[in-house]
């Protein structure tokens, strides 16, 4: 069975447990993860506040980094906002990045009762067709924003669920499955029309990250599956 959580307040553990979560925030924050796993980033530990990355900071040994954005902008005293572009191999290779973001890694951290979590983008989105088309309990965790449902990620979720029926027609799916993956079907030809409708995208494009729009709905670019290991995502 393939079921959706359409924002991350509606995350609960008994939703989540036993099942293969994949957590999306297109809009910025998994795409941010995803590009920094591509350009060696060591590990990323989300938490949910600036005070917790800055005490994680205080108390590491290693190199440790951080990350992340209030109302899309960057966080005082962090290295780094929410922009994956600013996620270069010369910024992250072999850190730890320590990420807060206003609704990405609140879905990461409510969906950590899991059997297992990955991140999802559509910089991945075709490894993770290949890799849940085995599992049977799937749940998609779209973080939405401040609470509400957003485009971008279920675009994303069905973009996955079209390509995992590719595999296997006869794939259970709940109404919400089905309808999110109607709507990426219907649209596929039109994605662009569609996507700069949504509200963040519009946001994003009055603060000035145009590039990064371009670049967050780039599908194909890596195999790789972070996810969720003792308490950080890792490789
Ligand atoms: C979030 O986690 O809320 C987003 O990634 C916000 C953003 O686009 O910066």
């Amino acid at each position: 069975m393939i079921d959706i959580i359409p924002s991350a307040r509606f995350v609960t553990a008994s939703e989540v447990a036993g099942k293969t979560v994949v957590v999306i925030d297109v809009l910025r924050a998994t795409s941010v993860m995803v590009t920094a796993f591509i350009n060696g980033v060591e590990s990323i530990i989300p938490v949910l506040t600036p005070e917790e990355a800055f005490a994680i900071k205080a108390q590491s040994s290693g190199p440790v980094i951080l990350g992340g954005e209030r109302e899309a902008l960057p966080i005082p005293g962090f290295d780094y906002g929410n922009s994956p572009l600013s996620y270069t191999a010369e910024n992250v290779k072999g850190k730890t990045l320590v990420m807060t973001t206003s609704n990405g890694t609140r879905a990461i951290k409510a969906a950590e009762p899991a059997k297992e979590l990955f991140i999802g983008s559509f910089l991945n989105a075709d490894a993770l067709v290949q890799h849940l088309s085995t599992k049977e309990e799937i749940c998609f965790v779209c973080a939405g924003t401040n609470g509400h449902y957003s485009l971008d990620d279920a675009l994303c979720a069905g973009y996955i669920i079209d390509g995992l029926r590719c595999i296997q027609k006869d794939m259970e799916l709940s109404d919400f499955a089905l309808a999110t993956a109607t709507l990426y079907h219907d649209n596929k030809n039109n994605l662009n029309a569609l996507t700069a409708l949504g509200k963040h995208y519009c946001t994003l494009i009055s603060k000035g990250y145009e590039n990064d729009l371009n670049y967050c709905f780039s599908t194909g670019v890596t195999e790789i599956l972070p996810h969720w290991q003792e308490g950080r995502i890792v490789k």
